[in-house]
């Protein structure tokens, strides 16, 4: 089952029901804020205090970042770009069988994205609601001069506890961290105990994460960058839409294409940035 609804403020989601799982996308940003396999608990987190609001992205779930990933060299855009507060069309719904069900959402350039990021592009996100979550970002350049662009689906995944949470396939990969600006390599698996912001580089392989009662599985393709983020107690009191406990019971693994992996898409070519969840 694929059904249009709107909340009482008119914001208007999709909400996927098939035998395996269940979701809900808003049109605002193509941003999935909810995923639930049949019979668990859900599998993205989303803050208790988030907006719901057309010009405020949603705290949780996937944000869409995109085509600048983090801040933009002229700090007066917004921090990951526009397409997560853009609306977007809905192109494509169809049921697949019992257990599958895929939406395909779609931005394309408008008066307002030209005066920011000056291309003509076209963007698609195509997401396959199963026992896996999968994701497919395609950005098409239309224009006629090449773009480059960084990106990340930006999953929020909801943990038992963080203290419980550890992140396990990044072992020997470079990353920057984003608190020093410091090159650094990873040395065994991810635990937090303190405020997590990095970027990955050279990641070619399947990162795990094991949370109290469960593990789950990234797998991404045309990617090889994976953002790692937990905002600790002190910055979770500065951001917008989270409660002051929320770093408990959220982590984000970002499937990417950011810093060292940005990409340059010629005129008429596309790149798809995929992520499978399972
Ligand atoms: C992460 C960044 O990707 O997104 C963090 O690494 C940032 O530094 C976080 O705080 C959330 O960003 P925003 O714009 O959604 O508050």
């Amino acid at each position: 089952m694929i059904v249009h609804k709107k909340l009482a403020n008119g914001f208007a989601f999709i909400e996927i029901k098939n035998s395996a799982a269940e979701a809900k996308i808003a049109l605002q940003g193509a941003h999935l804020f909810h995923y639930e396999r049949v019979g668990e608990e859900p599998i993205l987190w989303l803050s208790e205090v988030s907006d719901f609001e057309y010009g405020k992205a949603i705290r949780g779930g996937v944000p869409v970042c995109w085509p600048w990933f983090g801040f933009n060299e002229d700090k007066t855009l917004p921090q990951h770009g526009f397409a997560r507060t853009a609306i977007w069309e809905c192109v494509s719904c169809s049921e697949t069988d019992e257990n599958s069900s895929s939406v395909i959402l779609r931005l394309t350039h408008s008066q307002e994205s030209l005066k920011m990021w000056p291309y003509l592009f076209e963007l698609d996100l195509h997401v396959t609601i199963s026992d896996k979550l999968t994701m497919e970002l395609k950005t098409t350049n239309l224009d006629s001069t090449p773009f480059t662009i960084t990106q990340a689906l930006h999953t929020y995944f909801a943990l038992t506890h963080i203290s419980d949470a550890v992140i396990k396939g990044l072992d020997k990969k470079p990353y920057l961290n984003a608190l020093t600006w410091k090159n650094e390599v990873q040395e065994g698996d991810i635990i937090f105990n303190q405020e997590v912001d990095r970027v990955y580089q050279e990641v070619d392989g399947e990162i795990t994460l094991c949370d109290k009662n469960r593990t789950l599985h990234v797998r991404n393709e045309n990617s090889s960058s994976v953002v790692v983020w937990n905002p600790w107690i002190e910055k979770t009191k500065r951001m917008n839409a989270m409660k002051p406990n929320a770093y408990e019971h959220m982590l984000c693994i970002e499937s990417a294409n950011a810093f060292d992996d940005a990409r340059v898409i010629n005129p008429q070519k596309s790149h798809t940035l995929k992520a499978v969840i399972y």
